[in-house]
C-alpha cells in the first residue's frame, strides 16, 4: 500500500523564534489523527531544535537538501552523516530550485541520492518539467529523463526509500497550480516511467507526491487522484492551519 504524504518544503524561510512558533502551532492543531504521514522541511540550523520539538508528535522533519560526499572539503556543505546525527531519516533531492538557481545536474543529483540511500536515508526526488517545455509538448520526456537519470543505479530494493514528488517549475510559488487531470496524468507517466525502469512493484507501491501552488482550496481534489499520494507544499506549509487543513485533504 502506497503511503500518503503530506511535506512542507520550508524553503529559506523561518528564523529559530519563528522555527518554534510555527511548530507550537502545528502542534495544536494536531487534534486528530491523520490519514497521512506528515513532514515539514526547515533549514539547516533549524532541524535539530525542529527536531526535538516534534519527538512526541507524528510530524517527522526532513532536511532540504545534502551533499554527496562523506565529509572534508567541501565549504558550506551538509553531509548525510551530519543531518542523521540530528534525527533526520529523510532528504529531499533535486528540487527545481537546486537544479535552476544552483546548476544542480542529474549526474549531481543521482549522487546526492545514491549516497543518501546507501546511508539508509529515505530520498524524496524532485522532478518537473518548466512552462516552455510543457508548451513544446516536451514535459513528459522531460520528467522521465530526470528520473531515470537521477535515479540511475538504484536498485528495485532501494526504491522501497525513494518517494517521488513531480512538481511543474511553472506551479511553483506562482499561485497557478496544475489542474487535478494535468498532475494525474504526469503522474501515470512517472508510474510507467517506473514500471519500465525497476518493476510493476515498484511502480505500484512508489509514493508520488504532486507539488506547486498546493492548498487547502485545491488538495482534495489533487489528492483524491488515483496516481497522487500526497503534496510537497510551499508557502502554505508555512501557515499552520493551512497545512493542517491540507493534510486534512485525505
Ligand atoms: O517543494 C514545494 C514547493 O516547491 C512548492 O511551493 O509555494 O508552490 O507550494 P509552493
Amino acid at each position: 500500500m502506497r503511503k500518503k504524504i503530506v511535506a512542507g518544503n520550508w524553503k529559506m524561510n523561518c528564523d529559530l523564534p519563528q522555527t518554534q512558533s510555527l511548530i507550537t502551532d502545528l502542534k495544536t492543531g494536531l487534534v486528530k489523527e491523520f490519514n497521512c504521514e506528515l513532514m515539514i522541511a526547515p533549514s539547516f540550523p533549524f532541524l535539530y531544535p525542529a527536531f526535538n520539538s516534534t519527538l512526541e508528535t507524528p510530524i517527522e522533519v526532513v532536511a532540504q537538501n545534502c551533499c554527496e560526499a562523506d565529509k572534508g572539503a567541501f565549504t558550506g556543505e551538509v553531509s548525510i552523516d551530519m543531518l542523521q546525527s540530528v534525527g533526520v531519516k529523510t532528504v529531499i533531492i533535486g528540487h527545481s530550485e537546486r537544479r535552476e538557481i544552483y546548476g544542480e545536474s542529474d549526474e549531481l543529483l543521482n549522487s546526492k541520492t545514491r549516497a543518501a540511500l546507501d546511508k539508509g536515508m529515505r530520498v524524496i526526488f524532485c522532478c518537473g518539467e518548466m512552462l516552455e517545455e510543457r508548451k513544446a509538448g516536451k514535459h513528459v520526456t522531460t520528467v522521465a529523463d530526470q528520473i531515470k537519470n537521477g535515479l540511475n543505479d538504484v536498485s528495485a530494493e532501494q526504491m522501497e526509500h525513494v518517494v517521488i514528488a513531480y512538481e511543474p517549475v511553472w506551479a511553483i510559488g506562482t499561485g497557478e497550480t496544475a489542474t487535478p487531470e494535468q498532475a494525474q496524468d504526469m503522474h501515470a507517466e512517472i508510474r510507467k516511467q517506473l514500471e519500465e525502469l525497476f518493476n510493476n512493484d515498484v511502480a505500484n507501491n512508489t509514493s508520488i507526491l504532486y507539488g506547486g501552488s498546493v492548498k487547502p482550496g485545491n488538495a482534495q481534489e489533487i489528492f483524491s487522484q488515483p496516481d497522487v499520494d500526497g503534496g510537497l507544499v510551499g508557502g502554505a506549509s508555512l501557515d499552520a492551519q493551512s497545512f493542517i487543513e491540507i493534510a486534512n485533504a485525505f
